[in-house]
C-alpha cells in the first residue's frame, strides 16, 4: 500500500487525479474507471476535469462503473447515485453517458440486476482504476462491517452510522434509504489499481484501521492490504492516528522522480 499524506484538500485531489490519470493513459482510450459518490473524491474529479479541459487527458471513449446505488428511491431522484454520478463525474469529465454505469437499484429483480452488473464490468474488460472513499466505520462501497471479504455485487442493508452520515443529502433521516446495491469487496479487489481518498478527522480512525490494523471484515477497507496497487491519498487530519505517518511522509518525499505519478 502506498500512503500519501497531503497538506490540503487541493493537494489530495491533485495527487489522486495524477495517479488516476496515469493509469488511464497507460490503459489507453478505452480505459475503465471505477467511481465513487460522496464528498471524498470530489477534489480528484476536479483534478481530472482540469486535465480533460487542458487536453492532457482524453476520457471521451472511457467507461465508468459506479460502486453502488440506493434501493428505494424513485428513478431520477436527485440523490440517486445515477444522478450524482451524472452531475459529478459524467458531465465534468466529458464521459459518454452511454458508457457510464450504475447498479440498477430501481429494478424489480434486484438479484438479477446485481448479476447483470458483474457481467457488465467483466464485459468491459474489468476496472483499470477504482476510485474509493471510506466510511467512518471502514466501509468501502457500501460493504458495511461484517461484509464477506470476497463478496460480489449484492443487496446490502446500510448501518445506522452510514444513514446518519448520509443524512446531509436528504431532508430527514427517514428519507435516507435502508438498502442499496453495492459492488462487493471481491469485485473491488478485481480492479487493477485502486486509489482511496479520505479527508478530515472523522476518517482518522477508519484510516488507521484500514492501513495499519488487522485485515478483518469489521473494517472492510482493510482488505485493500491484499491489493498489489493500492494508493491511499489523505490529508493531515485523516492521517492523525497513523502510527507510521512519519515513515509514509518520508517515503513519499524521497520517492524517485521516475516512480512519481505523472501529471
Ligand atoms: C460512495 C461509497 C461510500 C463513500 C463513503 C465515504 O459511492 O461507496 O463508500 O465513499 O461513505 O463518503 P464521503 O466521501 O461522503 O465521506
Amino acid at each position: 500500500m502506498e500512503i500519501v499524506i497531503c497538506s490540503s484538500t487541493q493537494q489530495v485531489g491533485d495527487v489522486a487525479a495524477a495517479r488516476v490519470a496515469q493509469v488511464c493513459r497507460a490503459a489507453g482510450p478505452n480505459a475503465v474507471l471505477g467511481v465513487a459518490t460522496g464528498s471524498s473524491p470530489l477534489s480528484c474529479y476536479t483534478g481530472l476535469a482540469e486535465r480533460v479541459r487542458s487536453g492532457s487527458l482524453d476520457l471521451s471513449r472511457a467507461s465508468a462503473f459506479a460502486l453502488d446505488e440506493y434501493v428505494g428511491l424513485p428513478r431520477g431522484h436527485e440523490e440517486s447515485y445515477a444522478e450524482v454520478i451524472r452531475r459529478t463525474v459524467t458531465e465534468p469529465l466529458g464521459l459518454d453517458p452511454a458508457r457510464v454505469h450504475t447498479p440498477d437499484g430501481f429494478a424489480d429483480d434486484l438479484e438479477a440486476a446485481c448479476a447483470d452488473y458483474e457481467r457488465r464490468i467483466a464485459g468491459a474488460g474489468g476496472v483499470d482504476v477504482q476510485i474509493l472513499g471510506v466510511g467512518a466505520n471502514g466501509h468501502i462501497g457500501f460493504n458495511e462491517p461484517s461484509s464477506s471479504l470476497s463478496s460480489r455485487t449484492r443487496i446490502k442493508t446500510l448501518t445506522d452510522r452510514t444513514r446518519e452520515d448520509n443524512r446531509r443529502f436528504f431532508a430527514e433521516l427517514d428519507d435516507v434509504p435502508r438498502h442499496c446495491l453495492t459492488q462487493g469487496l471481491g469485485t473491488i479487489m478485481d480492479a487493477r489499481a485502486v486509489v482511496l481518498i479520505a479527508q478530515g478527522g472523522g476518517k482518522a480512525r477508519a484510516i488507521r484501521n484500514l492501513v495499519e490494523g488487522p485485515i478483518t471484515a469489521m473494517c472492510p477497507g482493510s482488505v485493500l492490504q491484499f491489493h498489489r496497487y493500492a494508493t491511499v491519498v489523505i490529508d493531515d487530519a485523516a492521517a492523525a492516528e497513523l502510527q507510521h505517518a512519519d515513515y509514509y511522509r518520508e517515503t513519499y518525499a524521497h520517492k524517485p522522480s521516475w516512480q512519481r505519478f505523472e501529471n
